[in-house]
């Protein structure tokens, strides 16, 4: 058994001729324009040639080819992706797990029961709040009833459903209402952290970012939560900021790669680099090219900076190619 995790703990990403995980982010447009958006998704912000149904499905292909085992869709929201029905039940059909991240607001009956038919692994819906006052202060324009009201038609349904809330100075005590209130619907996960310090969050972070003082106290009551709740639902708090994650990703990276909706495909969502374009490259390629830009001076001379001035995360989602 010792030699065996021993054995595990030596595996290096170049030991893997492909990722353990797959984060697609579908398309950046969005039915909502979160003010804490770290992609700065909205009605209008979907990104100029954004892959095509075509081109989606021949990513699929590959990942099949690959048995990517986990593959996750996100955005803006990826229900909204012309191509996002097809390429979920090809990679169900092979037997990948997939997962979506949501707003629930589209979520109708109709749209429930066809998740359902997916066998997901898990749908993560976002609920910022217990009041309508506080969840829609995040997302400006949505409905918390109908958030609630997907959680419930999915939950109904079988489906594995999470939600996910990103704590605020608006929403701050609205949180344990909310682990009660997800528990009653009887979700599998509830999930939260710090939230992120980039894309349309800095700009709004007067309103957003937490004291430390207050994560500190968002985390013991996940905590107790946690423990209340042991036998009923998973409870996390993620404590790493950007920064922090970043700089321990620098000399761990992930098992993993991160799709962008234009076919470039980035090292992590808090830095601007590309390391491979699904147009370019195959996924051998792109995997290896992956490996290599962890170790490139530029992507360690920014990351080391940010942890002196996280005031360039604000570059976060440009997209600066890497000469690998
Ligand atoms: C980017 S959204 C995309 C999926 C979908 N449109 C939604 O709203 O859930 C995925 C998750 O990221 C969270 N998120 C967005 N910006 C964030 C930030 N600055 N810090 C932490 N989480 C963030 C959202 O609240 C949501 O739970």
């Amino acid at each position: 058994m010792e030699e065996m995790d021993r054995e595990l703990r030596d595996i290096t990403l170049s030991d893997l001729r492909s990722p353990l995980f797959f984060a697609w982010h579908m398309t950046n447009k969005c039915n909502l324009r979160c003010i804490h958006c770290l992609w700065e998704s909205g009605p209008d912000a979907s990104w100029p040639g954004e892959l095509v149904e075509a081109e989606a499905l021949l990513v699929c292909r590959q990942l099949i080819d690959f048995q990517i085992p986990y593959v996750a869709f996100s955005g803006g929201e990826p229900l909204l992706h012309p191509a996002f029905w097809p390429v979920c039940e090809l990679l169900a059909e092979k037997g990948i797990e997939v997962k979506i991240e949501s707003n629930g607001q589209l979520v109708d009956d109709d749209t429930a029961k066809r998740l359902a038919s997916l066998n997901l692994r898990s749908i993560q819906i976002s609920i910022d709040g217990t009041t309508q006052d506080a969840y829609s202060k995040m997302r400006p324009g949505a409905q918390l009833a109908q958030a609630l009201e997907a959680v419930t038609k999915l939950v109904k349904r079988g489906v594995s459903t999470e939600i996910v809330y990103v704590p605020a100075k608006f929403n701050f005590y609205e949180a344990e209402k909310l682990i009660d209130l997800a528990v009653e619907l009887k979700v599998k996960a509830f999930y939260t952290g710090k939230t992120m310090f980039i894309g349309r969050a800095v700009k709004n972070w007067d309103l957003l970012g937490l004291e430390e003082e207050e994560n500190e106290k968002l985390s013991r009551l996940l905590e107790k939560k946690a423990a209340e709740y042991q036998d009923k639902m998973t409870i996390l708090y993620y404590p790493y900021s950007v920064t922090d994650e970043l700089n321990y990703r620098l000399k761990h990276p992930a098992a993993s790669l991160l799709l962008m909706a234009n076919g470039k495909v980035k090292l992590i969502g808090s830095m601007p680099f590309v390391c491979g374009d699904v147009r370019k490259h195959n996924l051998t390629e792109i995997w290896q090219r992956y490996i290599k830009a962890w170790a490139h001076p530029e992507v360690i001379e920014y990351a080391n900076s940010t942890l002196e001035t996280p005031a360039l995360l604000a570059g976060a989602n440009d997209f600066v190619e890497l000469h690998l």
